[in-house]
């Protein structure tokens, strides 16, 4: 599903490298952990993942295609390939729950039609069915992630990508959203490809996910 073959990365403002030769491999319908302290260039790899930043040299592929090729005009197409889970969540203080998942929806060119069918059984899944008109802000550290999960899977992504979606949730959040991500990994939302990036004792833990350490 994605490789990246001995992709290096630097950034030229700061001349910092962040990693040489990097390879690695996730296959379709696995769950994998991008490991490593702070600063080993998790997040810049899940950035590169989504054409948010070029490699200095190295391949990437999604899906059988070098994404080297995709043009400009056709990234936000390319990105439609995943559901995002950003560290910082960004849930657009003033909407609703139901709004936040909604308006991802119609911007990634989700059909709107059948959205509230579609957005009310996902939202169920995730036991946030209560939350349909409450703002993020009357929601828990916990609530709101979940929230993010179900906007990240609203058109249903092949990968799931999510950057450090424990850092701020108690050991106890954790766990449950651990027990979510291995509820939409089984299957039963439709069959997803999961990358996430952490450095939570709790997701490193689980025996289903693989951990792919990163390295100064
Ligand atoms: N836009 C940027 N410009 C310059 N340096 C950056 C930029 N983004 C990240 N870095 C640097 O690259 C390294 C890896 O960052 P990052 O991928 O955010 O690591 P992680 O997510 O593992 O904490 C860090 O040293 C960071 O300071
Ligand atoms: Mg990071």
């Amino acid at each position: 599903m994605v490789e990246f073959k001995n992709v290096s990365k630097t950034f030229a403002d700061t001349g910092e490298v962040v990693f040489r030769d990097l390879s690695f491999q996730v296959k379709d319908g696995e769950f994998v952990l991008l490991t490593g302290e702070s600063g080993v260039g998790k997040t810049t790899v899940l950035r590169l993942l989504l054409k948010e930043l070029e490699p200095d040299s190295g391949r990437i592929w999604v899906a059988e295609r070098d994404i080297s090729g995709i043009p400009y005009a056709e990234v936000p197409y390319y990105r439609r390939n995943f559901g995002v889970m950003f560290q910082d969540h960004r849930l657009l203080p003033n909407e609703n729950c139901y709004q936040n998942i909604e308006l991802a929806r119609i911007v990634t060119g989700g059909k709107t039609k059948d959205s509230p069918r579609k957005i009310g059984s996902l939202m169920k899944l995730l036991g946030i069915e209560n939350y349909y008109k409450r703002l993020p802000n009357e929601l828990s550290g916990g609530e709101q992630a979940k929230v993010c999960l179900a906007r990240a899977l609203v058109n249903n992504p092949q990968v799931l990508i999510a950057d450090e979606p424990t850092a701020n949730l108690d050991p106890r959040s954790s766990e449950e959203f651990l027990k979510l991500l291995l509820l939409i990994h089984s299957g039963v939302h439709i069959k997803t490809t999961i990358i996430v990036a952490t450095h939570d004792a709790i997701l490193k833990g689980c025996d289903q996910a693989r951990e792919i350490p990163l390295e100064h």
